[in-house]
């Protein structure tokens, strides 16, 4: 008994000395690129994970926690019935938005449109600020329980890791267009011309699509909001929750996956950068720098241009966005739990968009507005999946 006790005392302390991210050069560049790094180094964060959650005798066990999938190693079926719940979620009613608040948003019609306002709504609020990783953590986690409690739905929220697809998104088994995909690509538009992003500095080529989604589950997924901010300036709307009705619509491309989603790109980022400020800085971009979008902004502008998932202000409306942001969430979790003590509860930053206009920096404490989507939140509730609303991980 003494023996093991002393045992656990010593495995504690030198857990605690060993606890820290290996270095970027534990890894070879041939490892680093092929992805056989970054499952080493997730494998190495769900161990951490297990160890922790099961030293801390809570009702959320690592084994009883709902576990979240890569959106191909869902069967066929369960693919199929997510999809279907996101149709079914874009054909039910608001559910929050009032009839006095409905004149303020002649672009809601449905409950997923409800998401997408509020994304618009708080967008300069919840970018390259404190809350930007826990915010986006608990919109999937709500819409991924509007799935299961007004469309049946009885999976958890799909991921989908771009990194195995940044040389060709377009050929991704997730976009082949069949009835268990997310959809296809857009239909090809020929002989477009390039797009400069001025704010990022990038001479976007055109992709491999360009046009409507014509096969799969989403072949007539409207949108009704949005873009706000598109650099295909004549798109936008003028006011932020006026009605635009347009099919879903997609430019894959692999000029951008290459160059900001791949297996490189997400293990630099999360072996790469040890503090906060800087992780969540370059994964979504530092203006102007030769990372100007960051893995975050990757995943969005692998959707090409015009697309809905394109759009900063409402790229929720291209169902892709959720299966991203689970895989944004994926990278945090692994991160935090490289250095589950320093890192569980770390946050750095205040609540506007670069601190411009400049506003406090933000505290565990502080309440974080969900609009339409759902009651407000303490931050401090959002930042464990384990914890709070959570009781969730990534396999
Ligand atoms: C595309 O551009 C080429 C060269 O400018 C032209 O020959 C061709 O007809 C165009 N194709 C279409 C579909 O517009
Ligand atoms: C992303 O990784 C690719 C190689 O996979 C590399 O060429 C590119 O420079 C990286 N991008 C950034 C912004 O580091
Ligand atoms: C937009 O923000 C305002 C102010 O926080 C809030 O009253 C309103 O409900 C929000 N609307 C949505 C759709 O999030």
């Amino acid at each position: 008994m003494h023996f093991v006790s002393s045992l656990a005392g010593l495995a504690a302390v030198s857990g605690l000395a060993l606890a820290q991210s290996p270095p970027l050069s534990d890894y070879s560049p041939e490892d680093i690129q092929s992805g056989a790094a970054f499952k080493d180094v997730s494998n190495t964060a769900d161990g951490r994970m297990r160890d922790n959650i099961n030293g801390r005798n809570q009702a959320c066990t690592y084994d009883n926690a709902q576990v979240r999938q890569e959106f191909r190693a869902m069967p066929k079926e369960q693919r199929k019935s997510f999809t279907d719940a996101v149709t079914c979620l874009h054909h039910t009613p608001p559910q929050r938005m009032t009839d006095a608040e409905r004149p303020n948003y002649p672009g809601v019609f449905t409950r997923y449109d409800e998401f997408v306002a509020t994304h618009i709504n708080y967008t300069t609020q919840i970018h390259m600020t404190a809350d930007f990783l826990a915010w986006h953590r608990f919109f999937i986690h709500a819409l991924e329980q509007d799935l299961r409690n007004l469309c049946g739905y009885t999976g958890y929220m799909p991921y989908w890791d771009w990194a195995a697809d940044a040389a060709a998104p377009q050929d991704s088994e997730v976009f082949n267009g069949d009835e268990w995909s997310m959809g296809g690509n857009g239909e090809y538009v020929p002989n477009r011309s390039n797009t400069w992003l001025g704010t990022m500095q990038i001479n976007l080529p055109p992709g491999t699509g360009g046009g409507c989604v014509q096969n799969g589950p989403f072949n007539d997924f409207v949108t009704n909001l949005g873009p706000v901010s598109s650099p295909y300036g004549d798109e936008n709307v003028q006011g932020h929750f006026d009605h635009n009705r347009r099919c879903l619509t997609r430019d894959l491309n692999p000029a951008i996956s290459s160059q900001y989603n791949s297996y490189k790109n997400v293990t630099d980022l999360i072996l790469g950068e040890i503090y906060i400020e800087d992780f969540q800085q370059l994964m979504q971009g530092y203006g102007g720098h030769d990372n100007a979008l960051g893995v975050h902004g990757g995943g969005h502008w692998l959707g090409g241009g015009p697309s809905q998932l394109e759009d900063f202000h409402s790229s929720p409306n291209d169902p892709v966005f959720f299966l991203h942001h689970g895989m944004i969430d994926r990278i945090w979790i692994i991160w935090q739990n490289l250095d589950i003590n320093g890192r569980q509860n770390i946050i750095h930053g205040t609540s506007t968009l670069n601190n411009d206009p400049p506003s406090d920096p933000m505290q565990l404490s502080d309440m974080i507005p969900f609009g339409f989507v759902a009651d407000d939140q303490v931050f401090g509730d959002l930042m464990d999946n384990f914890g709070g609303p959570y009781c969730y991980r990534y396999e």
